[in-house]
């Protein structure tokens, strides 16, 4: 334990596979309750694998502030489908993103000294809801700072000072396993390969339509952004000789965000895939945790 590390009582909604746990671990700050609310089974094992203490509280909306001691720090990214450019931009009318509300109600009931909510680019328009209930603007990062993955992503928070991260010229090929069972496959020419700014993206024969899962990303560059979706989770790394690619192991994609070695080992790969897109790139969080007074 370093100098800076702390006893706090922490309330994580949307907890996911705990990625707030590893966080403030990564920062030496010590945890004395750590209440989580997530409903999904694959990712409260994981949670419970990891960090066996952790008291899971189940959905959200049966939370009650008065049924907790005092919380030091509230956390959550509660789910984007309603906000995300990606998806149909249905805004708070989208029940998933209506949880959102459940972070305000929480927030006021504990009282928490600090608190940090994380979430995707968004409408101006509905930033600017999340911010009037907060009471603070958010900051956006990029986890290509600290990463070799492009995410951009919004943190409310009050806790101090935080800046942006240094840039740490992390690349894809930093963080390729020297040693898979993933075979390299050619890119055929009819498949009409296009070379774009971060990756090749190809059409097989009229097949596809070169959307994520066919595109391969350059290994001097950054990966995009990792999603839930069963089609993110296949995307590529292309070969130095350019004509082809092999698909990232599930390590890989812990490593583009900066996730503990194999530390989602436990369930099927396809779940494994699900909950490191859907988690937090941990650096990028630690760096913001790391002002906690
Ligand atoms: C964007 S993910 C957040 C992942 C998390 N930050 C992590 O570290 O892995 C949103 C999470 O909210 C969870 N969720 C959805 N409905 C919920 C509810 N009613 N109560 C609690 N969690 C819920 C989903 O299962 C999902 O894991």
């Amino acid at each position: 334990m370093n100098d800076t590390a702390k006893i706090m009582n922490v309330l994580s909604l949307f907890d996911g596979m705990s990625c707030g746990q590893i966080a403030l671990e990564r920062v030496g700050i010590a945890i004395d309750n750590y209440f989580a609310s997530e409903v999904d089974k694959y990712a409260i094992q994981i949670t419970q694998k990891n960090y066996p203490k952790t008291q899971q509280l189940g959905t959200v909306t049966e939370v009650r502030g008065c049924d907790l001691p005092k919380i030091d720090l509230l956390i959550g990214g509660s789910p984007c489908q309603g906000f995300s450019f990606a998806g149909k931009q249905l805004n708070f009318d989208d029940p998933r993103s209506a949880l959102f509300f459940e972070f305000v109600r929480l927030l006021k009931e504990t009282k928490p000294k600090y608190f940090l909510l994380e979430n995707v680019r968004m409408k101006k328009e509905y930033q600017d809801i999340i911010s009037e209930h907060l009471g603070v603007k958010p900051i956006m990062i990029n986890s290509a700072l600290v990463s070799a993955q492009n995410r951009v992503r919004l943190y409310w928070t009050n806790i101090p000072n935080v800046t942006q991260p240094e840039d740490r010229k992390i690349t894809l090929k930093d963080i390729l396993e020297t040693e898979t069972d993933e075979g390299w496959n050619e890119i055929k020419k009819e498949w009409s390969p296009k070379f774009c700014k971060n990756y090749v993206q190809w059409d097989m024969n009229g097949k596809g339509n070169g959307s994520q899962s066919q595109r391969a990303y350059y290994g001097n560059g950054k990966h995009g952004t990792l999603t839930s979706s069963g089609a993110a989770s296949k995307t590529k790394v292309l070969h130095e000789d350019k004509m082809s690619y092999r698909r990232l192991t599930v390590v890989e994609r812990e490593r583009l965000q900066t996730l503990p070695y194999n530390c989602t080992r436990g369930v099927s790969n396809t779940q494994r895939c699900g909950m490191i897109g859907n988690g937090w790139t941990i650096d990028a969080v630690a760096h913001i945790l790391k002002n906690i007074k």
